[in-house]
């Protein structure tokens, strides 16, 4: 057997967990053995919850990278590493085997050198889904330069903020990216982004759609030009290799951006060694990866999925990896059962909004494509309603593949609470029980545990997590202090994910969703504060609250109520301008999808916006608002159940 730390029974599946709670030190040390160290650690854990503090495998050196590529160059060069399928599927396939994985990488970390960056700096990528994406990232960890990818979808505004937090002086990017019949010019966001920045030294940018760019002179180079002249460097060096940065275990990997409850994106930090190992073990065991598998994550590596189970998880351990380009709905809706049937897919990782958009097509587009080849279903990113868990059962994995419905976050580097495929029990639209490491508490809003089962059996509460796991973010970039406050200061001792949920009386977790000002749209994590400051943004409006709704496709869509001033008469112009603004200031992912003007907002009389009520006149209750006598003003309350039409 290849992995011997993969979980094979129920029966060790309980022995597992049970030990690494007892024993974590023991546990995941023997686990760390079996990785590439350039020098093995002083001590497995040392944590604490309150500064908050958590140091895994302190004293040890490694490169994730040599993890990911180095050590399979015995055994596996020639086996694909990335096999990428392209946005239009009449173009070129490439199938990048672990030989060029090392070969491109260390390219491109020459590249990395040449340009000035030394480790630790901070490198912004933005870039579509081509096999160069993997290349800067894992070129920017070989050399111990801080990595942080900005999805493809996010604005210039954002990616000014996001450079600002990092303080980033390089970006790797791309002329533009193919996303289904759209061309997105991403090297034009980032001038739009780089105007009056003084910061960013060097932008590098790769060739893919061949838009028109603007290249200025001192600033920017081509990827194309950089990369022959790196390889012309290291051919007189006799070999293709370049060392890898040997890092401490708890030195930054990466950083993410993602939301929370307050207007502004934190930057999640994780490390090197923790994430290392959790996307490894996490990707072995909760999939049940066998060598040669070929594995198809279907998430964008801007967001946290991608990082995990694209690149990292799966490359740590070997396997085969495929990288799509493109979206599912293009050139039309059987475009995932394409590329399953076209590389004989094993396993076939997406999310619920994916399988919900693709279910509205109904059977058709899976007529003449051969399934046959998977083996393990899995989905992320937002609770799956049972009837999207039974399509997805039936008509692809034809009820012979385990679905595991994989918990987790971007905080938390890689999943927490999942079966295991054919080893735990699946249980429809439950993400069912915490990997070994892991221990999930449910609380009430005082922070103890909740021990009363409701008349179904269940224990309901407020997701928390006992103890650190090796992969838990270590810190917001730039500002410890919000780490603290948004995870660890809400309840004593324990980590607080935001995220609402059941448990039965067999252990098992169903996630109900977030219970903070965080909306989940597409599996995409979005404060609505963040986009009430998007909205308020526009000349025209006075004040604005935001709320989800429930999406048929989305899981949830962005509900707007606007006042605007009264010198906006135009509704209609006055709509399109404000979607064209929260285009502008966050992407289009945060464009509302209904915007109600209103003429007052309900709110008590020390201010606060009652967003009880506004959620339920989004969801269509027009009766049982609850008690609205503490309301400034009750009669706001009719005028917007009117409006809301
Ligand atoms: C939600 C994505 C129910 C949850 C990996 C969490 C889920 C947020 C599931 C994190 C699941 C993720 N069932 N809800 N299987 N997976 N979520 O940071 O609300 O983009 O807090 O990470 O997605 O979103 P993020």
């Amino acid at each position: 057997m290849s992995y011997p730390y993969q979980i094979r029974s129920l029966e060790q599946y309980r022995t597992d967990h049970q030990r690494s709670i007892q024993d974590p030190e023991g546990f995941w040390s023997e686990i760390a053995e079996h990785f590439v160290w350039k020098k093995k650690w002083d001590k497995v854990l040392e944590w604490n919850f309150t500064e908050p503090r958590v140091r895994w495998f302190e004293g040890a050196q490694l490169n994730i990278t040599e993890n990911c590529i180095d050590r399979h160059l015995a055994d596996k060069a020639d086996q694909p590493a990335i096999i990428w399928e392209p946005n239009d599927p009449s173009e070129r396939t490439r199938t990048i085997t672990y030989a060029i994985l090392h070969k491109r990488v260390c390219q491109f970390a020459q590249v990395l050198r040449n340009n000035g960056v030394k480790k630790g700096d901070r490198v912004c990528i933005y870039m579509g889904m081509v096999p160069e994406l993997a290349y800067a990232v894992l070129g920017c960890a070989r050399i111990g330069a801080i990595h942080s990818v900005i999805f493809g979808g996010f604005s210039a505004q954002s990616i000014a903020d996001r450079l600002a937090d990092a303080q980033a002086e390089f970006i790797v990017t791309c002329d533009g990216a193919y996303r289904g019949a759209k061309d997105i010019p991403l090297k034009s966001v980032i001038d739009d982004a780089l105007v009056g920045n003084q910061s960013v030294k060097r932008v590098i940018v790769y060739t893919r759609t061949r838009t028109p760019v603007s290249m200025i002179k001192g600033r920017d180079v081509w990827w194309e030009e950089e990369m022959e002249h790196a390889a012309t460097q290291l051919e007189q060096t006799g070999s293709v290799h370049v060392p890898a940065e040997p890092m401490d275990a708890e030195d930054p990997l990466f950083i993410l951006y993602t939301s929370g409850s307050t207007g502004k994106p934190k930057g999640v930090v994780h490390s090197s060694a923790g994430y290392m190992l959790w996307t490894n073990y996490t990707f072995v065991n909760v999939f049940q990866y066998q060598p040669k598998q070929v594995h198809f994550c279907t998430a964008d590596i801007g967001w946290i999925t991608g990082h995990s189970y694209i690149l990292y998880g799966p490359l740590s351990a070997g396997a085969t990896s495929v990288m799509f380009e493109g979206i599912p709905t293009w050139p039309d809706a059987g475009r995932f059962w394409d590329i399953v049937d076209k590389y004989k897919v094993n396993i076939l990782y997406t999310a619920p909004t994916a399988i919900r958009s693709l279910m509205g097509f109904g059977t058709e587009p899976l007529e003449g494509k051969d399934l046959s080849s998977l083996q393990v279903l899995g989905t992320v990113g937002e609770p799956i309603n049972e009837e999207a868990w039974h399509w997805y059962d039936e008509h692809i994995g034809k009820k012979r593949c385990p679905i595991v419905d994989t918990w987790w976050q971007t905080e938390t580097g890689g999943v927490l609470i999942s079966n295991l495929a054919g080893i735990t029990p699946a249980k429809a639209a439950w993400a069912t029980l915490p990997l070994p490491g892991v221990q999930p508490i449910l609380v009430d809003e005082k922070g103890a545990p909740v021990t009363e089962r409701d008349e179904n059996g269940m224990l309901k509460g407020n997701l928390c997590i006992q103890g650190p796991w090796p992969s838990i973010l270590r810190t917001t970039y730039g500002d410890h202090e919000r780490c603290r406050q948004n995870y660890f200061a809400t309840y004593d001792n324990l980590y607080f994910t935001g995220d609402g949920a059941l448990q039965d009386a067999d252990g098992n977790f169903r996630i109900t969703g977030r219970v903070d000002d965080v909306l989940n749209v597409s599996g995409h994590r979005i404060g609505t504060a963040e986009v009430e400051n998007a909205i308020n943004c526009h000349a025209g409006v006075v004040e604005s609250a935001v709320v989800g709704y429930p999406h048929a496709v989305k899981g949830q869509g962005i509900y707007a109520y606007v006042i605007i001033s009264h010198f906006h008469q135009d509704a209609e112009q006055t709509r399109k301008d404000i979607l064209q603004t929260v285009t502008r200031v966050i992407g289009p992912i945060a464009k509302p999808d209904q915007i109600q003007f209103v003429s007052g907002l309900p709110k008590t009389r020390s201010g606060k916006i009652m967003r009880r009520i506004l959620r339920k006149i989004a969801e269509g209750e027009t009766e049982n608002l609850g008690d609205t006598t503490t309301l400034l003003d009750p009669g706001v309350v009719k005028e917007i159940v009117e409006g809301r039409g």
